[in-house]
């Protein structure tokens, strides 16, 4: 038995052998008279293996009746056809395995709604959107690595349970043994949590390896119902010593780049796909191609202050521009509205923020000196990329190096643990200027897929009051 990847015959890989095994599950089944016809897919691509089979062996009476979903392995011979879409099918000579699916079968031969499909994500898997999201995620976390490992990083695998809350928005989940909130009684004798983020952790092992990442689950408990953000999603945090906000700029831009390029050149198929599907269903996006190829040039990429970017929003107020946060001023938040005003609408293309207020940023970032012209307005070495379709896409900073900053940083922003104390004493232990960001792997998939919600990126999602799968 030669068990063969469909994956193989479409290569030709396989030339060699003429009878193979294929192991799959069943796409459809017709049959007429004298032959019936099955579509196998295995995984392995996006395209399926026609299987040829005769109705009148009494051996493949079962075969009738296959019903779509139903799992297979058949053995028989590949034989070359006229048809350019099937260039060969397999002639059945024996049915090894076969266990069927359920009339009721949810997955049928039809395009179903994502929303539908996510109701089912146990079997989603099994449609071809779902093949083609999933392998294109598979390559973009092998491309990060790639890079990262090329780049002469050190992957870190950081804390999952913690004590701190490293951006200190106060979302995290508890994590307990107890039913009380006594946590002095609990499991590590004090309140526990799971990690929003790996950085510092990370900024620890910096300052030995000089470059680390992270790359693993993040969570928060953000009630922001929203097709970008997740309870639980993947960030890739690299970090680094002696480095400055140039230099973390300049990695997170050849990340992107790298990454985009490796699914172009090893998910082609997968990008045709969702390119033509985007084509049919989005019409205001442009297409992906162009999109991912704009995304490889380094030129693409744009670098505006924070001041910069409020002027640009007030500009285009005064123009007659209406945002539904419409009160635009130094020192706010910026909205995804504005985010995406900014690389839809004014650069096209990606963008990086720099140098934020202080106040709307994390307690860790490094104050920028105080300008004479605007002693008023602090700002930290922040520095945000922002995507067409998306918003936010990557998060990071210089990280503060002064001791008693920090110290100061944590009244001013309300830290109320200790837990903290070995992350500031690494100010006074011989510490490098420390830089780095967080990528959302999620919606890095979104970006290169055009798939508009972060619940069909992530295999079993998980959001406010969604926990089934
Ligand atoms: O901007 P954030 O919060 O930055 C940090 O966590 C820093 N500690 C990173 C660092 O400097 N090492 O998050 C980083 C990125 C965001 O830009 C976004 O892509 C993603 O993580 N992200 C989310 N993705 C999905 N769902 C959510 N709820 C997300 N929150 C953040
Ligand atoms: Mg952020």
């Amino acid at each position: 038995m030669v068990i063969v990847a469909i994956k193989q015959l479409y290569n030709n890989d396989n030339e060699a052998t003429k009878v193979v095994t294929i192991q799959g599950w069943v796409k459809s089944n017709r049959n007429g008279n004298k032959v019936g016809f099955l579509d196998i897919n295995d995984g392995s691509t996006l395209k399926t293996l026609q299987v040829v089979y005769n109705v009148e062996n009494p051996a493949w009476k079962q075969l009738i009746e296959v019903t779509t979903g139903s799992a297979i392995s058949v053995t028989g011979e590949i034989v070359l056809t006229d048809k350019a879409q099937q260039p060969f099918e397999l002639k059945l000579q024996s049915l090894d395995f076969l266990n069927l699916a359920d009339k009721n079968y949810p997955i049928q031969k039809k395009a179903h709604s994502h929303e539908f499909l996510r109701e089912q994500a146990h079997l989603r898997s099994r449609t071809d959107t779902f093949l083609a999201i999933f392998k294109v995620r598979n390559q973009i976390a092998f491309a990060i690595h790639q890079f990262l490992q090329n780049s002469d990083f050190i992957y870190l695998n950081s804390p999952i349970i913690t004590a701190n809350d490293a951006e200190g928005a106060g979302e995290n989940f508890i994590v307990t043994t107890i039913t009380s909130d006594q946590y002095e009684k609990d499991f590590f004798g004090k309140k526990a949590a799971l990690t929003v983020s790996g950085q510092l952790n990370a900024e620890a092992y910096a300052q030995a390896f000089k470059k680390v990442y992270t790359f693993g689950p993040t969570f928060r408990a953000e009630n922001s119902n929203t097709t970008r953000h997740a309870a639980e999603f993947w960030m890739i945090e690299p970090e680094v010593a002696f480095a400055d906000l140039e230099s973390t700029i300049k990695l997170a831009k050849d990340l992107v780049i790298s990454v985009v390029s490796n699914v172009l050149e090893n998910c082609p198929a997968e990008v045709d796909f969702f390119n033509q599907r985007l084509k049919s269903t989005e019409q205001s996006q442009d297409n992906l191609m162009k999109r991912l190829a704009m995304l490889t040039k380094a030129e693409s990429y744009k670098v505006l202050t924070y001041t910069e970017v409020i002027e640009i929003l007030l500009k285009a107020k005064e123009q007659g521009k209406e945002f539904i946060f419409n009160d635009i001023k130094w020192g706010m938040d910026l909205q995804s509205e504005h985010e995406r005003y900014l690389c839809e609408e004014v650069s096209k293309g990606p963008v990086f923020v720099t140098n934020y207020p202080q106040d709307i940023k994390a307690f860790y970032m490094k104050a920028n000196p105080i300008s004479q012209d605007t002693p008023e307005r602090r700002t930290v070495a922040a520095m945000d990329l922002l995507v067409p379709g998306i918003g936010e896409l990557i998060g990071g900073s210089v990280r503060e190096d002064d001791y008693d900053k920090l110290i100061a940083n944590k009244k001013q922003f309300k830290i109320e643990n200790n837990d903290l104390q070995w992350y500031f004493d690494l100010r006074k232990s011989g510490f490098a200027p420390s830089a780095g960001f967080g990528l959302g792997l999620e919606r890095l998939i979104m970006l290169i897929t055009g798939i508009n919600n972060i619940r069909d990126v992530i295999p079993f999602p998980r959001t406010p009051n969604n926990l089934t799968f």
